[in-house]
């Protein structure tokens, strides 16, 4: 029995693929390298190719006897999804059904997948629950939004079971230094804040600062990567063991600042991070972070590391270069 992991090269999916091959389970990967890279892998079987091509999912399905598959495969910019949305219905939406049908021809009928906070648009309270309105709020969003749902309805009408798992801001990088997030395409605040650490790419915008938060810039949710994978592990184990469907959010239940950040950052660095104190994007909320009871109570994980572990691990993979 083994774990294919869709998007397994990426970033979330190289520490998963890492955290389940740890824990004796065989696992093989399906990307197509557009982000992610060969070498964070770590040696486990990569197939190169698309979640949209279904004879393929199902061959490596059969070759691998794949009992379950964790899905991190999609496009992931906001922006860009607003800019140019074809490839996210397309890769996102349309890439889940030609990957369940590719799972089901080869009587594959589990699924772990990548969802997104982001599906809770601007939060009406914090901290976020399961029950919070469904409110997407960009083409990016959507598509999560719309990808839990046709998992869903695999679900009544094929039987597929499934583990949809609502991530905040993932952030960090392994303890050891091995495998971490690549900056050169990110839009992610704690990349950003590195790079203008360590590098003279200048500074980093800090967007508001008259939000209504204790020091007047954004609140986000930051978990550590490795608690990630693990709560991957987790849901894993549910589902093989015959636990019910489920959705779960997955932060730590603590909101960070921005500001915060940047000082955790200068503490680490030795120094002040360059940064520039600009209006606010339209359409941020001031502050977003999790109710993480459900993914306790359901699946026995919490986070355990906290904002000291994020930057100190980031920085140490980034400062590598
Ligand atoms: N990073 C975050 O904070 C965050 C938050 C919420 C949700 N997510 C979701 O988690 C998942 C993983 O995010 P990440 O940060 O590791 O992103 P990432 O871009 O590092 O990884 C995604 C991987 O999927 C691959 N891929 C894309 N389309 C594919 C396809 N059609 N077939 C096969 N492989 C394909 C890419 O090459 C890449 O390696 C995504 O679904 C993302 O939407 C991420």
């Amino acid at each position: 029995m083994a774990v294919l992991v869709t998007g397994g090269a990426g970033y979330i999916g190289s520490h998963t693929v890492r955290r389940l091959r740890e824990a004796g389970i065989d696992t093989v990967v399906l990307d197509t390298l557009e982000r992610g890279r060969p070498e964070a892998v770590l040696g486990a079987p990569l197939v190169v190719g698309s979640i949209a091509d279904e004879a393929l999912v199902t061959e490596v399905c059969r070759d691998h006897a794949v009992s379950t598959v964790i899905h991190f495969a999609a496009h992931k910019s906001v922006g860009d999804s607003m800019v140019d949305p074809g490839p996210y219905w397309a890769n996102n939406v349309q890439g889940t059904v030609h990957l369940i049908e590719g799972m089901l021809a080869a009587d594959v009928s589990r699924i772990v997948f990548s969802s997104s906070a982001a599906v809770y648009g601007s939060p009406e309270q914090v901290p976020i629950t399961e029950q919070a309105p469904i409110r997407p709020e960009n083409v990016y969003a959507e598509t999560k939004a719309m990808m839990e749902r046709v998992i869903h309805w695999y679900g009544v009408t094929n039987e597929l079971r499934w583990a949809s798992l609502r991530y905040f801001n993932a952030a960090g990088a392994s303890a050891d230094g091995v495998i971490g997030e690549d900056w050169s395409s990110t839009t992610n605040l704690v990349p950003l804040v590195m790079r203008a650490a360590l590098t003279d790419a200048g500074p980093v915008d800090v967007f508001g600062t008259d939000f209504d938060t204790p020091d007047g810039s954004g609140v986000r949710d930051y978990i550590h990567v490795e608690d990630l994978a693990e709560a991957h592990l987790a849901a894993l184990r549910h589902l093989e063991t015959g636990g019910e469907n489920l959705t779960v959010n997955l932060g730590t239940g603590t909101g960070t600042s921005v500001l915060e950040i940047l000082a955790m950052t200068a503490e680490v660095h030795g120094a002040e991070v360059p940064h520039r104190l600009v209006e606010r994007r339209i359409g941020d909320p001031a502050t977003v972070y999790a109710d993480s009871t459900h993914a306790a109570t359901a699946l026995g994980w919490s986070a355990t590391r906290n904002l000291r572990d994020i930057i100190s691990s980031a920085y140490a993979w980034h400062r590598q270069g």
